[in-house]
């Protein structure tokens, strides 16, 4: 009887293990099928597309897009106005200015679909078909561009500023530049450039 009670209490022992063991095979399980559901959340997120319709230099343009596309990567990539330039991609250098609504932004830091129902101007807008853009002028004739990366952003940002203030000040130009990053001209050639322009 003894023997058999051991017996029987071993195989009470076995059997209980064996319910803990599929038990923990079933909690994984469900650990496994919660992480397939966030996965599948995490694709279907960056695979969204939303169609956005931007006015672009006069122009409505559809796209259909990431929905975390930048206003930058939209204009270079999408409509090719490669103009436009990426430096830091972080709001830091000014690279990247276009006018919104007349004012300077960094196209890097904004989603393209912050920029619907807005007019856009970028540096391929500002010339018209036969002219330049009389700061596109005074930079050449200023000798104000030399390698020309910072250039497109630089004369957005001059033109959000004397579309205000048509005749600013030395310091306000400087102010107003302060965001656009240069690292050949030593600034006082743009500076004198806009100075030319704001006399007028
Ligand atoms: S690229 Fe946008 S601020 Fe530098
Ligand atoms: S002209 Fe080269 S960075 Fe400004």
């Amino acid at each position: 009887m003894l023997g058999s009670m051991e017996v029987d209490s071993q195989r009470q022992v076995d059997s209980s293990r064996q319910v803990d063991s599929s038990r923990q095979v079933d909690s994984s399980r469900q650990v496994d099928s919660s992480r397939q559901v966030d996965s599948s959340r995490q694709v279907d997120s960056s695979r969204q597309r939303a169609t956005v319709t931007l006015r672009v230099n006069g122009r409505e343009r559809r796209l259909l897009l990431p929905a975390r596309t930048t206003l930058l990567e939209a204009l270079r990539e999408n409509l090719g106005l490669t103009g436009t330039k990426e430096g830091c991609g972080k709001g830091e250098c000014g690279a990247c200015t276009v006018l919104l609504d007349g004012r300077p932004v960094n196209s890097c830091l904004m989603l393209v679909s912050q920029a619907e129902n807005h007019e856009i101007l970028t540096i391929e807008g500002l010339s018209s078909q036969e002219n330049l853009d009389p700061l596109q002028d005074a930079f050449i004739a200023h000798g104000a561009v030399q390698c020309g990366y910072c250039i497109p952003g630089t004369l957005m940002t001059a033109k959000a500023l004397l579309l205000i203030n048509p005749h600013p000040s030395r310091e306000q130009i400087q102010e107003a530049i302060a965001g656009n990053l240069c690292r050949c001209t030593g600034y006082e050639k743009i500076i004198e450039a806009i100075q030319s322009v704001a006399s007028r």
